[in-house]
């Protein structure tokens, strides 16, 4: 349905991704990033304004939805930042073996179709030293919602183009090839705890660790 993708999965994103207790933690990791960095699916762009200019050279916001691009321009407009849209998934990312710095990834991973492909990609633009910051939705321990997340995680796959409940997205970076470097866990209020169940932290490639 190429209008519900077009037009209102970006306005919802837009309008449902920055509750006050999520931008608390935009605002904690994002300044995190320096040098070139790639964020992988930048939505809308709730996190360019938290970017430290004075620290990031350059960056790459790959987005392959024209609607979110066009809301994500508003948000450019409002920052120093020296952005450069990338128009394509993040199982294909464009860019030079260990040619970045940091790698930001917000909400991301629980929507992309090839997760374990795109997570090897991230390493393999990754420079040494360079690190994965995420902050991602997914499967809550306790059984009872992990229930809820099964049985709704259809409805959320459809509205929310693709996005998945049931992933345990610390077990899938490691899978990916890294090590995480630091990492907090919790439900997010105001969703119910069947869509809330967030991790955020960083990783390092494990062969550079
Ligand atoms: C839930 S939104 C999160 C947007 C933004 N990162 C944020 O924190 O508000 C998921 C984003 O992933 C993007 N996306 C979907 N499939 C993707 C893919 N294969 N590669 C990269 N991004 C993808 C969507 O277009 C959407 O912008």
């Amino acid at each position: 349905m190429p209008f519900h993708k077009d037009h209102i999965y970006p306005f919802l994103v837009d309008v449902l991704g920055d509750p006050p207790p999520i931008l608390k933690i935009r605002q904690r990791i994002i300044p995190l990033a320096q040098g070139v960095v790639l964020e992988i699916g930048a939505g809308s762009g709730a996190n360019f304004i938290h970017y430290d200019s004075t620290r990031v050279s350059k960056l790459y916001a790959l987005e392959p939805n024209p609607g979110m691009i066009r809301l994500a321009e508003r948000q450019r407009r409002k920052t120093k930042l020296n952005i450069e849209f990338i128009d394509l998934p993040g199982e294909r990312i464009p860019l030079e073996d260990g040619s970045v710095d940091t790698v930001v990834s917000t909400f991301t991973l629980c929507t992309i179709p090839g997760i374990v492909d795109a997570i090897r990609g991230i390493a393999r633009v990754l420079k040494t030293g360079g690190k994965l910051i995420f902050f991602e939705l997914g499967l809550s321990p306790d059984p009872e919602i992990q229930r809820w997340q099964k049985q709704l995680e259809p409805l959320h796959h459809w509205l929310f183009q693709g996005l998945y409940l049931t992933r345990d997205i610390p077990s899938l970076i490691m899978q990916g090839g890294f090590q995480i470097e630091q990492m907090e866990a919790g439900y997010l209020a105001p969703f119910p705890k069947s869509s809330s169940y967030c991790w955020w932290g960083t990783a390092i490639p494990r062969s550079r660790s």
